[in-house]
C-alpha cells in the first residue's frame, strides 16, 4: 500500500477506498462501438499502460446523509462539471449484475465524496478519462469488497465497471498488456472487460517506454465518444474492424518471437488507420496538427537511418506517442527527443516506462 496525501475531511466517512491508477495508450485501437449493451468495442484492442502517468483516487462514503448526493473534487476544487457523468457512471454500476446488494443500497441511501488528481499536468492534452475511471471503479469495487468479503476484490470486475465509465479505461486495470473484446486468439477475452496478455512476450518487447510529444495542449474538437459514433455511418468501417482483428493477431505473434520490425509495422498503421477513419468519416474531421506529421517523419528519418527501434502512435488527438526499445534509448532521449521539441506546445513532453499497473493508496 502506498502513503499520499489526500486533503483533509470535516467528516468521518462510514467507508473509504484509494487507489492509484495509470492511463494507457493503444497499441491496436478501439474505434467504434457494437450495439447492445454500453460500451462493447466494434473491434479487439490492446494497450500499454502508461505507468507513471496516473490519477490518484479517494472514495469517501457515508450512510444515511443526503442520500445521492455525490461530490466531486479534482486537486482539492470541487468540479461540479464533472459530476453528472460520474453520476450516470454510478448508475450504470448499480444496473450492473455484479453489482451487490449493499454496494446498491449505499448508492441509494447515502452520499459519496471523490477526490481526485493527476500526477501529469493539466492542459497538455493527455486524456485522463481512462486513469480516472480506472481509479474510481478500483475504488467502487474495494467498497463491495468490503462490505461483501464473499466477493473479493477482482480486476476483471474493476475492469468491466471501469468501461462503464469510459470504454478505453477497462484497459487500465493491468500491469501487463491489456487486451479488449473477442478475439479468437485470446483465451477468455470479453467485451465486458479488459484482460491481461498472459502469452510470451520475448526480451526485445519488454521495458519499452514512452514519450509523450504535446504538439496540441488544447481540447479536442472532436470528443472521442463523438468519433466513435461517427463510425456507425462510415462506409469503411466494417474492413477497418477486420484488419483491427487481423492487426491484434500480427501483434501477438510479434510480441512471442520478438518480432520488433513487426510489432513496429502493426503500431504505426494502426495509428494511422485511426486517423484515416477520422478523415473518412461524415462530418469529416482531422485532429493531426502539422506538428503531428512532422513528429512521424523525423521519428522515421531516424529509425532508418540509425536502424533504432522506435516508432509512434497516436491518440485521438495531435499528441505523438514515441514509443521505444530501452536498447536505443540513450540515443533517442539524447539525439531525437531534443530534435522534436521544436514541433511541442512550450517545447513539452512526458515520458514514462510501460508497465506499471494500479496500486491500493492509504487513505
Ligand atoms: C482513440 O475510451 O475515450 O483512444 O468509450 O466513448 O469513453 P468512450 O471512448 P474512449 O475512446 C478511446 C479511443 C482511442 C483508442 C483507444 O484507446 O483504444
Amino acid at each position: 500500500m502506498t502513503n499520499t496525501v489526500f486533503p483533509a475531511l470535516a467528516f468521518e466517512p462510514d467507508a473509504q477506498a484509494a487507489w492509484s491508477c495509470p492511463s494507457n495508450i493503444a497499441l491496436v485501437k478501439y474505434w467504434g462501438k457494437k450495439a447492445g449493451a454500453v460500451q462493447w468495442p466494434a473491434n479487439t484492442s490492446i494497450s500499454w499502460a502508461l505507468g507513471d502517468l496516473r490519477a490518484q483516487t479517494r472514495l469517501s462514503y457515508r450512510k444515511g446523509i443526503e442520500p445521492g448526493s455525490l461530490e466531486f473534487f479534482l486537486d482539492g476544487k470541487r468540479k461540479e462539471s464533472f459530476e453528472p457523468k460520474i453520476r450516470d457512471f454510478f448508475q450504470r454500476v448499480y444496473k450492473d449484475d455484479s453489482c451487490s446488494t449493499a454496494l446498491r443500497e449505499a448508492i441509494d441511501g447515502g452520499s459519496f465524496r471523490i477526490d481526485s488528481s493527476n500526477n501529469f499536468p493539466h492542459g497538455t492534452g493527455i486524456a485522463s478519462s481512462a486513469a480516472g475511471f480506472g481509479a474510481l471503479a478500483l475504488c467502487l469495487a474495494d467498497l463491495q469488497q468490503q462490505w461483501d468479503t464473499q466477493r473479493p476484490l477482482q480486476m476483471d470486475l474493476a475492469s468491466r465497471w471501469a468501461r462503464l465509465g469510459s470504454g478505453s479505461a477497462c484497459r487500465s486495470l493491468y500491469e501487463a498488456p491489456a487486451i479488449w473484446g473477442l478475439h479468437p486468439d485470446v483465451a477468455h477475452s470479453s467485451d465486458d472487460y479488459a484482460v491481461p496478455h498472459t502469452g510470451a512476450v520475448a526480451s526485445s518487447l519488454q521495458g519499452w517506454k514512452d514519450c509523450v510529444l504535446i504538439v496540441d495542449a488544447g481540447e479536442k474538437s472532436v470528443s472521442s465518444t463523438q468519433g466513435h459514433a461517427l463510425l456507425d455511418s462510415n462506409a469503411y468501417a466494417q474492413v477497418r474492424f477486420e484488419q483491427a482483428q487481423e492487426n491484434l493477431g500480427q501483434l501477438l505473434v510479434a510480441f512471442e518471437k520478438g518480432d520488433v520490425e513487426s510489432f513496429m509495422e502493426v503500431v504505426e498503421s494502426e495509428a494511422l488507420q485511426l486517423h484515416a477513419m477520422m478523415m473518412v468519416s461524415k462530418p469529416s474531421f482531422v485532429l493531426m496538427r502539422p506538428g503531428t506529421l512532422a513528429i512521424i517523419e523525423a521519428i522515421r528519418a531516424f529509425r532508418s537511418e540509425t536502424g533504432a527501434q522506435v516508432c509512434f502512435t497516436l491518440d485521438a488527438g495531435a499528441n505523438v506517442h514515441m514509443l521505444f526499445s530501452p536498447v536505443d534509448e540513450n540515443r533517442i532521449v539524447n539525439n531525437l527527443l531534443p530534435s522534436l521539441l521544436s514541433h511541442c506546445q512550450d517545447k513539452q513532453y512526458l515520458c514514462t516506462a510501460l508497465d506499471r499497473g494500479p496500486e491500493k493508496l492509504s487513505s
